[in-house]
């Protein structure tokens, strides 16, 4: 390199060659990618559930499933984020470890609706099913649509054993006696019941299980940058 005339391994060969240059590139992004992505399959934070955690009932597990099949996700997010706008309307941001159970998870992207980490508890079951049946009754500027027919579909749950089995092989700890007691849980329940007890929890378990609630505390920088400074002007 120093001699002017360049050899195969040097800036000079690569960046007159755009070929060799992509290749390059790929391997370099690739490999940062790889050292970033990897550590996170194998650190506590991200693979073991969050203290309070526990894996969904069969009725919330079901209720998660109509909610998916209803497209409630092209709506609604489930993951508050480390913004103090957020933080202060939701709750404690979202965390790794509250979703180690969820497969797949409902993280989302579209936020045509609030986020519904933490929307457990928020409302009243009763809110919950008047909202779910005619969403103006009760939110008059709503466009979300309703979902009136949940209310009288009986909850087709013969087959949830084979879903917590399926869920049991990717790591969900559910025992043999928690799959022969499912359908039992089930009797008679309707798929409203199903959804707003999944709506119910969702957030609660991470609330009881942290000793001090996430991001509750304001941000000091942006306390400060609220407080009219007496200095400047
Ligand atoms: C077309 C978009 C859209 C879809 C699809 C949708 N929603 Fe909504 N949702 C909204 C909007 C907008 C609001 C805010 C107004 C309101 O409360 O109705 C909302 C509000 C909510 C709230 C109250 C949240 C809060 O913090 O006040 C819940 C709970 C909710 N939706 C659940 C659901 C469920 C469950 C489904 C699927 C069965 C669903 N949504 C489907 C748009 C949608």
């Amino acid at each position: 390199m120093t001699t002017g005339k360049s050899s195969f391994f040097s800036h000079h060969t690569l960046e007159k060659n755009i070929g060799l240059m992509i290749a390059a590139t790929i391997a370099v992004v690739s490999m940062a990618g790889l050292v970033q992505i990897i550590p996170l399959f194998y650190q506590h934070s991200t693979t073991e559930a969050e203290a309070g955690v526990e894996p969904y009932s069969p009725l919330r597990l079901m209720g998660r499933d109509i909610y998916i099949r209803e497209g409630c996700v092209s709506c609604h997010s489930q993951q508050v984020r480390m913004l103090q706008s957020e933080v202060q309307r939701y709750g404690s941001y979202s965390t790794a470890g509250e979703s180690v159970f969820d497969h797949p998870f409902l993280w989302g992207s579209k936020r045509t609706g609030p986020d519904l980490a933490r929307v457990g508890g928020r409302y009243s079951d009763a809110w919950q099913r008047e909202h779910l049946r005619d969403p103006r009754a009760v939110v008059p500027e709503s466009n979300m649509p309703a979902y009136p027919w949940l209310r009288s579909a009986p909850l087709a749950g013969q087959n949830v054993g084979d879903r917590m089995r399926a869920l049991r092989r990717l790591g969900v700890p559910y025992s043999d006696k928690d799959i022969a007691d499912a359908p039992r849980a089930l009797a008679g329940k309707t798929e409203e019941d199903a959804l707003v007890a999944y709506l119910q929890g969702l957030g609660l378990e991470a609330r009881k299980g942290a000793a001090t609630p996430r991001g509750a505390a304001p941000v000091a920088g942006a306390a400060a940058a609220a407080t009219p400074s007496s200095t400047g002007n």
